[in-house]
């Protein structure tokens, strides 16, 4: 069904007195609309909205927030906007049996209706809206007139069934339909779950970074990957509520909730608000644990600033995830009125300034909150490796994301002058201080071992990087932060058989979403060079099919990564979207690459190079995005997901981001309320 984009006038006070004696809705699924403007994720009805959306699906017992928009709004702006609906009723049925009012329903206190919320949002619902100030025009975005009520904290206690109705007019109702599914008892139960995430990887990553480490002898490699001989591969679709490409927060938000949501959300499923922290929640995997195996300890570790989509999808609630101060605050205050905070066991990341200073939400000093809550802190490598005790533990490395494995390792003097000290001294977070994902990840075993004993633990590790430096189309620095990844993985299950957690453990590595990478040759940097100012001559470096000879990278020190970074043959890379580039397949010595070059539009918003850098000697790739996107784009292209050890199963095929909640829920018996 096609939303009207004409004009569509609903005077919702019309329908006042009629509603009481409307009938809800059938269930009638309706189709997403087409188009790239979504009134609001999850919303097909013209007027109606029910958040969580129709065909959710839900653990019996697990937390959700339910809430009903109406929406009055007229599409053309000439005209005043509407009243807002007066009033409207909400009824539930479990196996299409007797509609029932939700209060009544869901037992709760108050057997009345909660009251009913207004505010107005504008739609952006075309081109020329969204575009309106960079090419300086008078579209207006619509109006819209919103009657809204919420209810808190509910659960399902039984599988099955179940439809919400909302009756708007005498003729007027939604209706969307959800699953309670049946709780699952795993064949064999996993004591402990890892989930690795390469943020932004995709297969070609893979292929690339193996060309890149593994010796081959007559097209044949030596050895595979660590993670290539897992138990099992499937693949996993990342679409989301409202868009066929997702970004990091709705997508590691299905992995934590089991529910898709919308660009930026975390934890939560969209509304139309303004506040980002009323929108209705979903319960996370971490909240459950603390209510169902609250002896089980909790880690989240990552590259990134902590605050950022990946790692906050593991213990915060926000619409936006750019609320990083609130963000930094839920990891001990979590969200009044819903459950208690996940307070993590173990917290490994960057985003120091957030936890004290001016950045931090009303100036507060988390890091004495945190040492009263039991937490011991470290600010660097040493510190972290030192630390043996048995208390929770709170790393904050850096200000902001931690830098690339590329400059930590190899390039420590691009950190001098980064300012970035976690203690805000504004002295630097060397390279050479900063842990990389291996310590991390180590660390965190060995204190999640300690904390969680015979009731296991839970862990997510991310590489932050491998999406950042796609983004800026620094290959070299996604690859290294990648094969820091693989050698995490090998590390960490070394280290399982060691302490023999091995068997008892389900381990996954997927990323997030995809970028649209991949490898089409090879390339020779010495005639590229040589012949920079031809530009008809420097494009025969690249060599395709029988001309794509190997890279010249090699391991004689055996750490798992390239000696040289600079060899003379190396991967003719791209990804299938950017800004107007030049490409010359080198190693920014400077630091992560800006890719963007400026010279035909000036409308970019920061991260561009003067096309004179590093790449001017290269190939000129047009930008193929609207010209106000400087860096990549995430891509729409199913993930692979690695699986080993009990509950790996569940992974063996193409399989929704959503439904890895269920697959590692039934892995650790977590789906069984034991309430
Ligand atoms: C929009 O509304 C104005 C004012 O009511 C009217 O003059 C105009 O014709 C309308 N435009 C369309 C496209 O309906
Ligand atoms: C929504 O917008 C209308 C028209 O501008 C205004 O009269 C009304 O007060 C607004 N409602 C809210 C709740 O802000
Ligand atoms: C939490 O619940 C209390 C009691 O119902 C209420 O007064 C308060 O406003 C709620 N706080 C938030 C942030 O929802
Ligand atoms: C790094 O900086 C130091 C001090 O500024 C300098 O002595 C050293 O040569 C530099 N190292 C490299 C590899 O450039
Ligand atoms: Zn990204």
């Amino acid at each position: 069904m096609l939303l009207p984009l004409t004009s569509n006038i609903i005077i919702g006070c019309l329908f006042t007195t009629l509603v009481a004696a409307g009938k809800p809705g059938k269930y009638k699924r309706v189709s997403d609309p087409e188009g790239q403007f979504y009134r609001l994720g999850g919303c097909p009805d013209p007027h109606a909205c029910i958040i969580p959306p129709d065909l959710s699906t839900f653990l019996p017992g697990a937390l959700l927030d339910l809430r009903v928009e109406l929406h009055a709004y007229d599409t053309n702006t000439s005209n005043p906007v509407p009243e807002p609906y007066k009033n409207f009723k909400t009824t539930i049925r479990k196996d299409n049996g007797k509609w029932i009012d939700i209060e009544k329903f869901f037992e709760l206190e108050d057997s009345s209706p909660p009251a009913i919320e207004h505010w107005n949002f504008s739609w952006v619902n075309t081109i020329d809206v969204k575009y309106a100030d960079v090419f300086d025009t008078s579209d207006k975005p619509v109006d819209v007139a919103v009657s809204s009520r919420i209810w808190r904290k509910l659960k399902f206690d039984k599988p099955g069934t179940y439809d919400v109705s909302v009756q708007y007019g005498p003729k007027n109702a939604y209706t969307v339909r959800y699953t309670v599914v049946k709780p699952k008892k795993p064949k064999k139960k996993a004591k402990n779950a890892i989930l690795f995430i390469a943020d932004g990887c995709n297969v070609g990553m893979i292929a690339a970074v193996r060309a890149i480490t593994k010796k081959h002898t007559s097209g044949k490699y030596h050895e595979m990957l660590s993670f290539e001989d897992f138990d099992q591969l499937g693949h996993v679709m990342t679409q989301s509520v409202d868009s066929l490409v997702t970004d990091s927060a709705n997508s590691a938000s299905a992995y934590s909730t089991g529910h898709k949501s919308s660009s930026a959300a975390l934890g939560v499923y969209a509304d139309s608000s303004e506040s980002p922290f009323d929108d209705p929640k979903v319960e996370l995997i971490t909240e459950l644990i603390r209510r169902r195996q609250p002896k089980k300890a909790i880690g989240v570790v990552s590259t990134a600033a902590g605050h950022d989509a990946t790692p906050a999808a593991f213990y915060v609630h926000t619409r936006d995830r750019d609320t990083s101060a609130e963000i930094i605050d839920q990891i001990i205050n979590g969200v009044q009125n819903w459950t208690d905070p996940v307070a993590p066991d173990v917290w490994l990341g960057g985003g120091a300034q957030y936890f004290q200073g001016e950045e931090s939400l009303n100036g507060q000093n988390y890091l004495e909150e945190l040492k009263k809550n039991g937490y011991q802190i470290v600010m660097n490598k040493k510190e972290l490796k030192k630390y043996h005790g048995n208390d929770k533990l709170l790393g904050t490395f850096r200000t902001s994301h931690l830098d690339t494995w590329i400059d930590r390792n190899m390039f420590v003097n691009n950190t001098i002058g980064n300012g970035a000290a976690p203690d805000l001294s504004g002295n630097d977070a060397l390279g050479s201080d900063q842990p990389g994902l291996t310590d991390m990840t180590l660390k965190a075993l060995e204190v999640l071992k300690k904390r969680g004993g015979d009731n296991g633990f839970f862990l997510m590790a991310e590489a932050a990087s491998v999406d950042k430096q796609l983004h800026g189309l620094d290959f070299p620095r996604a690859f290294a932060d990648l094969i820091e990844m693989e050698i995490t993985i090998k590390k960490t299950v070394e280290w399982l058989k060691k302490n023999d957690e091995y068997e008892d453990t389900l381990i996954l590595f997927t990323a997030d979403h995809a970028h649209g990478f991949d490898v089409y040759g090879s390339v020779d940097q010495s005639y590229i060079t040589k012949h920079a100012s031809s530009d008809d001559r420097k494009r025969s470096a690249v060599g395709l099919y029988q001309d794509s000879g190997w890279p010249s990278y090699d391991d004689k020190d055996g750490d798992g990564f390239p000696d040289d970074w600079t060899p003379n043959i190396v991967l003719a890379a791209g990804t299938n979207n950017g800004p107007d580039h030049f490409e010359a397949w080198k190693l920014a010595h400077n630091g992560p690459r800006k890719a963007a070059v400026a010279n035909d539009h000036d409308i970019y918003i920061g991260n561009v190079e003067d096309p004179a850098g590093h790449y001017g000697d290269g190939i000129k790739w047009n930008g193929n995005l609207p010209v106000t996107e400087s860096v990549d784009s995430h891509t729409m292209t199913d993930v692979f997901i690695y699986a080993n050890g009990p509950g790996s199963d569940f992974f063996r095929k193409t399989i929704d981001n959503w439904q890895v909640f269920f697959g590692i829920t039934e892995a650790l018996d977590l789906q069984r309320s034991r309430e």
